[in-house]
């Protein structure tokens, strides 16, 4: 009993840092996940204070971006542009990027093998056209704006491996959820024609907005989220990334839409809006370039050096993937190797 007491004191800082941050685990942090605390409206009052945050910091950045990008971004939750690069620039990216060889991450979801590479600065050095799109402008000031932090994002090349030989796993991706509590944006340059075959991204256009009955269902989940033991729904509702049935999306109001989109085609979007994984029909590929910048909502301000903040997020990243990866590998989820992204039929 004291153990346990003393163990709660030496935690107590982390978890009070977690709570005015990004933490949103209901089942780490005992403070997020209180039903107590929640009973009296603690998970929704982070809820709309990150909101209002977010809001005031896109207000002030406004000036980085078209306002046609900007009201899309607000009324949709995403911004989409097909044709993105120039084709021939488009094409030698594509070409790089699936002869490049180098550090893998491969792990299983569901029966799709993930391949993730995290392209830092020092990777891109020898990657041209990647390095290139990492400095497009007009990537670049979207990325600074939609995230609301005004730094470049961290970037990856991800290659899904549909249908491939593996031992299934459960597939998080597959469950319409929300990310986190507060906004936040990802990003995707499809460098595969996307359509039923290879999984389309489907994202719920206006979701990401914080209306009256989004509060209420939030207020729901967070008192959802608390419960322990047999009484806990299934699920990935204890980490904070609340999934949402068909039944409670039409209640909303709302109607999915599916991003069969061609290669080439940027997609923005803010992921505090539902969204799910589509499912894939056959055996296929899909490689974008991915992208995401998440930030501590509760900070109200954003950095004056973006590229140099940029860097600063890239170096702490790296540190903590390379600590996760231990783990990983140790727990056989997930395994790392030397070599080409998988790209023929059969993986
Ligand atoms: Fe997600």
């Amino acid at each position: 009993m004291i153990n346990k007491t003393l163990k709660s004191l030496r935690k107590l800082p982390q978890w009070l840092l977690e709570l005015v941050s990004w933490g949103k685990s209901f089942k780490n942090n005992p403070i997020i996940g209180n039903y107590w605390l929640n009973r009296c409206g603690l998970h929704v009052v982070r809820v709309v204070l990150a909101q209002l945050l977010f809001r005031f910091r896109l207000l002030l950045l406004a000036p980085l971006v078209p306002a046609g990008d900007r009201r899309a971004f607000l009324r949709d939750g995403f911004v989409l542009k097909e044709n993105f690069l120039p084709p021939e620039q488009f094409e030698r990216l594509a070409r790089e990027l699936q002869v490049y060889e180098g550090e893998v991450r491969e792990f299983v979801e569901g029966t799709t093998l993930t391949q993730r590479t995290f392209m830092t600065h020092d990777v891109r050095a020898d990657l041209p056209e990647m390095q290139a799109l990492a400095e497009e402008p007009r990537l670049e000031r979207l990325m600074r704006y939609c995230s609301s932090k005004n730094r470049p994002p961290l970037f990856y090349v991800e290659n899904l491996c549909n249908h491939a030989n593996v031992t299934p796993r459960p597939d998080p991706q597959r469950d319409m959820h929300a990310d986190t509590f507060h906004p936040c944006v990802k990003g995707w340059l499809y460098i595969d024609a996307v359509d039923d075959r290879n999984g389309p991204y489907i994202y719920v256009p206006g979701s990401h907005r914080l209306g009256w009955r989004r509060l209420k269902w939030e207020y729901r989940q967070s008192l959802e989220a608390c419960k322990r033991g047999a009484d806990r729904a299934p699920g990935r509702y204890w980490d904070g990334s609340f999934r949402i049935s068909g039944a409670e999306l039409v209640e909303m109001g709302f109607e999915p839409r599916k991003f069969c989109v061609p290669a080439n085609t940027l997609v923005i979007g803010n992921v505090y809006g539902f969204h799910r994984r589509g499912e894939a029909l056959e055996e296929s590929h899909r490689m974008t370039v991915w992208m995401q910048a998440r930030d501590n909502p509760f900070n109200p301000l954003f950095t004056l050096w973006p590229r140099r903040t940029g860097r600063v997020f890239e170096w702490v990243w790296g540190r903590v993937l390379q600590n996760l990866d231990r783990k990983k590998l140790a727990s056989g989820e997930q395994r790392s190797f030397r070599g080409r992204f998988s790209r023929g039929k059969t993986v």
